[in-house]
């Protein structure tokens, strides 16, 4: 695990979008995975820039997104789907069928998962995908649980997942309590994953992660046995590791 340690949101957010152009200058048909949050934001402003700038295209990128909350429709406007339009998709060139996000409103959600890793792998599998972390350990929605789930599921949210996002909704009551995320095997299955985690919040989650056992009480300890991961700290969520 690569770990770096950033002066402030601003260089976490530049370092981590010029990861993902270097990547995305590679290869032909990229396909991306997304992260929602508000750690990201920065990272989707400089992607948008580079993009208008003419030094990354979207023409050919695939995206996938990592997680979606259960009952709210893609135009919500807290649905994650509605951010990425919000924050991402509105401002590049991408095209409107190579986007991904899951969809909240499933009749049967085994199917749904199970057609979405498929979409997955038949766009080649995930050439790298950039992940937040909750101050709990979260990747994707996958909670600190028993085992670590092996592919897109649903899950039920911890009360403090509820808290924290409580802060983008008018009331806690208005959270979803249930969403759908890429396992835990789907994220390893990308060929290079890149992190961003600002706050100091999240300092305790970053030690643990980087240094702890790895064990699914910590799902993003996981991430320890993948062998292309670039972890951009700003300093104060660093700070239980300087
Ligand atoms: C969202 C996601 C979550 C967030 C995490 C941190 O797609 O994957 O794991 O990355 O909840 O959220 P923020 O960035 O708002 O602190």
């Amino acid at each position: 695990m690569r770990v770096v340690i950033c002066e402030n949101y601003a260089e976490m957010s530049r370092l981590a979008a010029e990861e993902i152009a270097a990547e995305m200058k590679k290869k032909k048909n990229f396909v991306l995975g997304l992260a929602t949050g508000s750690t990201p934001v920065g990272t989707y402003g400089n992607l948008i820039e580079m993009n208008k700038q003419g030094e990354i295209d979207f023409t050919d990128v695939k995206t996938f997104n990592l997680d979606e909350y259960c009952g709210l429709y893609p135009n919500h406007d807290q649905s994650f789907n509605y951010f990425m339009y919000m924050n991402l998709f509105n401002y590049i060139n991408i095209k409107n069928e190579n986007v991904h996000v899951p969809f909240g409103f499933a009749t049967d959600y085994d199917a749904w998962c199970k057609g979405y890793e498929a979409a997955i792998a038949e766009a080649g599998g995930l050439d790298l995908q950039l992940l937040g972390m909750g101050s709990n350990g979260h990747i994707g929605f996958n909670e600190p649980a028993e085992e670590f789930a092996e592919i897109t599921h649903t899950v039920e949210l911890t009360e403090s997942t509820i808290k924290d996002n409580s802060r983008f909704f008018a009331k806690i009551e208005d959270v979803p309590t249930s969403a759908v995320t890429m396992g835990i095997g789907t994220i390893m299955r990308a060929k290079k994953i890149v992190m961003v985690v600002n706050g100091a919040n999240k300092a305790k989650a970053v030690k643990e992660m980087i240094n702890g056992p790895v064990t699914p009480s910590m799902p993003a300890s996981a991430l320890q046995n993948h062998p292309d991961v670039t972890v951009f700290v700003e300093k104060e969520a660093a700070k239980e590791i300087m």
